[in-house]
């Protein structure tokens, strides 16, 4: 009897031990938990709705396609007009997780930020009144309002917070590399995991870390090398108009950065390689061999994560009542 406990004991030991997570710089992310479904669905509605544009074209979908990572695949993005946005659409996936939001953290939270592209000229190139007109002319998305928010009048609020309701959801846990934070040995391969060590040895978790493994500070982007670019952005200069502010940005998440790409502020780079190789250069000083290169890059890729999974929602028909969208500039 005696022995039978010491063999039960040491089996849940050993359970215990293969399941225990690691210690490391890095956390695993966990699902989103589900706080209001109807606000979620209601805000997926409007992040897909084109109608919250001018030209009744753009949604947020447009440029954080969530076929493609949450990101558009260009350098920068096209708005209204056609117009060639100044900077990188970074990803909405696990932007919850960020301290702030934009590449400057100009925006504190995911409301306030949901705002932006909706009156941004070149953006959606409309304005909060014209887009809460088309809404508020919906029956169908009056109802909704009305009943997630218990208010009698449509606002440009209740839009966003929905939105960023939503936004919240778009989480993506169960990465191959979280299984193995978790204690799943074998969920990354030796290579992948000499891609780790090296990525926490030569010094990426100086500002890669955390849970979205960046996103939790602001870091000067060329601080060995200076970043040669013909992007006009500033970083958070921009805001702060002060000098030791210029070319600070937001730290990207590397979560799903298999996904992301083209890379940095100006998106100038398509290849995994060449920002592994500019990073170690410009933030550490260090001229990486090949095969590190290639190492750390099998690293980044175990980081892609189960991709939001939905129905397209269905969005309600405008009517006559609806003013009707103005797609292109009249000459
Ligand atoms: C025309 C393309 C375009 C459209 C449309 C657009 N965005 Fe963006 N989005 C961008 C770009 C570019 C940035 C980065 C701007 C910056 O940092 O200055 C951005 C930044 C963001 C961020 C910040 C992410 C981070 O990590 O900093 C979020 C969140 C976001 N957009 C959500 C939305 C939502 C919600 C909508 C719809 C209401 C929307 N976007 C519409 C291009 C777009
Ligand atoms: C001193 C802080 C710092 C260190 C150290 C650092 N990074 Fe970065 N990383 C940044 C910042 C800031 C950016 C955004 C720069 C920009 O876009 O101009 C960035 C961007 C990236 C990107 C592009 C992500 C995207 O979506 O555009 C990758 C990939 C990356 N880092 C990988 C690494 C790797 C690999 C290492 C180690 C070799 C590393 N970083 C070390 C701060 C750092």
């Amino acid at each position: 009897m005696k022995k039978l406990t010491v063999l039960a004991l040491s089996i849940s030991f050993s359970a215990a031990a293969m399941a225990a997570p690691r210690n490391e710089p890095i956390q695993p992310i966990e699902p989103a938990p589900v706080t209001d479904q109807a606000k979620v669905e209601l805000g997926k509605q409007l992040f897909f709705d084109p109608r919250l544009s001018k030209s009744g074209f753009i949604s947020c979908n447009s440029c954080h396609n969530l076929s493609m990572g949450g990101s558009d695949n260009l350098p920068t993005s096209i708005g209204h007009n056609w117009q060639e946005g100044p900077i990188n659409s970074p990803t909405v996936l696990n932007s919850s997780l960020n301290l702030a939001q934009f590449w400057d953290g100009r925006a504190g939270d995911l409301q306030e930020q949901a705002g932006g592209p909706i009156e941004n000229p070149m953006e959606m190139g409309f304005t909060h009144d014209l887009a809460v007109g088309v809404i508020a002319s919906i029956p169908q998305y009056v109802e909704s309002i009305k009943s997630v928010y218990k208010v009698d009048k449509v606002s440009i609020n209740e839009i966003t917070d929905a939105i960023a309701e939503f936004e919240k959801t778009l989480v993506t846990p169960n990465a191959r590399f979280d299984k193995w934070l978790k204690g799943d040995d074998k969920a990354i391969t030796a290579y992948e995991l000499e891609g780790y060590e090296l990525f926490k040895s030569v010094g990426c978790t100086a500002c890669h870390n955390g849970v979205n493994i960046g996103g939790n500070s602001f870091q000067k982007m060329g601080l060995y090398e200076e970043y040669v670019t013909n992007n006009p952005a500033e970083g958070v200069a921009g805001l702060s108009g002060e000098d030791a502010d210029r070319f600070k940005f937001k730290v990207p998440t590397l979560r799903n950065v298999e996904l992301t790409y083209p890379y940095f502020h100006d998106g100038a780079y398509w290849k995994l390689e060449e920002a592994v190789d500019v990073m170690a250069r410009l933030q550490l000083g260090r001229k990486l061999e090949k095969d590190e290169i290639g190492k750390i890059t099998a690293f980044l890729k175990t980081l892609t994560g189960e991709q939001p999974s939905f129905q397209l929602p269905m969005l309600p028909p405008s009517n006559n009542n609806t003013p009707i969208p103005v797609p292109f500039a009249k000459k």
